[in-house]
């Protein structure tokens, strides 16, 4: 990065971040009193769009096209909700932003539900998150005591407030059709999309906008700031900064907020303070389990949307695991292997057996049981399930396998010819 870049969302505060004092010090909720004096929202939809902020949840769609479709429906009756399902592994962004940073999340969800005239606002959160819950609560009720929110605001006679729902607690349950369903009482499972988006069929059937929690923390900095200052970093097709939930095999995992398009060497490297114990790299997740790895020799790609999905993988929610060289590769698939066949809601019958068949036959090779024919088989389960599913879970689990044998087949055979770990000592008596 040739100049220093400085946080955006994880500013430095005065006082404790959490503290509204300290966030109103810093210019925090002029924003949402510019929003409400201006009663202007199509000029809020219009700087988001000037900014091309994209979404931070994982799909990267542009947040201003978005808010747009909810607030010109033909349908007048809206809903919104900020997802705070977070429950992928190797993501822990939105959870650390609730905890520290809860003013401008609900900053920005104010000035969400008010420019696509919700009718009723929901945080969707995570029900494992107490602490989160405990610390978004509490800057709810300073809010409310400084008249930002709760009954007539600011004089306006405007009604607001943002719903706490406590989330369902699964993967899928995160993703935003399963987790509307969830929100109506019925299974946490995906509708096919088209036809239900949620910008068409939301919330008891109505256009409902639903973003992330990261997404949603931007929102106030790009209003106060302006669209130009939101694009000062980052590439023209993705600008602005990203929080990177680092883990795996470095010596300083965490969360870092870095310009998007800064390569996956400066994370590891220089936020992460390198792999553990002198390691070298063997691979990075750099979008969580469901996005293919890369290996030692791509540590100089960009970290966006764009150029990772070039390069046939993506960036997704940002969650960057890193694999050392102590690892073994049919270990750690069926880790995530495992993780997607536990997760899978079991109402696409291609995820719910695929996901089943891939762990079953990894655990398999993993135990030494597994034979050539295996691995033949497990291609040809990715084959048949992968772009199958409502959502993409299966997809991730299919992409997982099929990468993992492309960049590691030789750990998988030897395996086979061992009939054990090669990294685990052999029994007694067996050569
Ligand atoms: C299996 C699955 C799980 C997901 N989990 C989350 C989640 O926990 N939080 C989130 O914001 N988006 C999650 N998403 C993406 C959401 O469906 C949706 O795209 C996002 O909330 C939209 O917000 P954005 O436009 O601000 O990114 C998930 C998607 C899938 C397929």
């Amino acid at each position: 990065m040739s100049k220093e870049f400085l946080p955006r969302l994880l500013r430095p505060y005065a006082g404790d971040p959490w503290d509204i004092d300290a966030y109103c010090q810093q210019g925090g909720y002029e924003a949402w009193l510019a929003c409400l004096k201006s009663q202007n929202p199509q000029q809020t939809i219009d700087t988001l769009k000037e900014a091309h902020l994209r979404g931070r949840g994982g799909a990267g769609f542009p947040t201003g096209l978005k808010w747009d479709k909810v607030l010109h429906h033909r349908v007048k009756e809206h809903y919104f909700v900020c997802n705070a399902g977070e429950h992928e592994p190797g993501t822990f962004k939105d959870r650390y932003l609730l905890r520290h940073h809860p003013h401008q999340l609900l900053e920005g969800c104010l000035i969400a539900a008010y420019t696509v005239s919700a009718k009723t606002a929901y945080i969707y959160l995570n029900h494992e998150f107490a602490e989160e819950r405990a610390h978004f609560e509490r800057a709810k009720e300073a809010a409310r005591a400084r008249g930002y929110l709760g009954e007539n605001v600011q004089g306006t006679g405007l009604n607001i407030d943002i719903e706490i729902f406590d989330g369902y607690g699964s993967y899928v349950a995160g993703e935003e059709t399963a987790m509307l369903e969830s929100m109506q009482g019925r299974p946490a499972q995906p509708k096919q999309k088209p036809p239900f988006y949620p910008t068409e069929f939301g919330l008891h059937g109505k256009p409902t906008l639903v973003n992330n929690v990261e997404t949603l923390s931007n929102i106030p900095h790009i209003l106060r700031n302006g669209a130009a200052w939101f694009r000062e970093v980052g590439p023209s097709t993705c600008p602005g900064a990203m929080l990177f939930s680092l883990s795996g095999a470095v010596n300083r995992p965490g969360v870092y907020e870095l310009p998007l398009g800064t390569p996956v060497r400066h994370l590891i490297d220089i936020c992460g303070q390198g792999v553990v114990n002198g390691g070298k790299v063997k691979a990075v997740f750099p979008g969580g389990p469901s996005f293919s790895m890369i290996g030692p020799d791509q540590l100089d790609l960009p970290m966006d949307f764009d150029s990772l999905k070039k390069a046939g993988t993506g960036l997704g929610s940002a969650g960057v695991i890193v694999v050392d060289d102590a690892t073994c590769m049919v270990e750690h698939t069926l880790k995530y292997s495992h993780f997607f066949e536990r997760e899978s809601c079991g109402q696409c019958p291609p995820c719910r057996i695929g996901t089943q068949e891939l762990a079953t036959l990894i655990r398999k090779i993993e135990e030494g049981n597994g034979t050539e024919k295996d691995l033949a088989q497990l291609l040809q389960i990715c084959g048949f399930v992968k772009g199958t599913g409502f959502c993409t879970l299966v997809t991730g689990a299919s992409v997982l396998v099929q990468n993992s044998l492309r960049l590691f087949r030789h750990e998988f055979e030897e395996h086979i010819r061992l009939g054990r770990c090669p990294s685990k000592p052999a029994p007694l008596g067996v050569g």
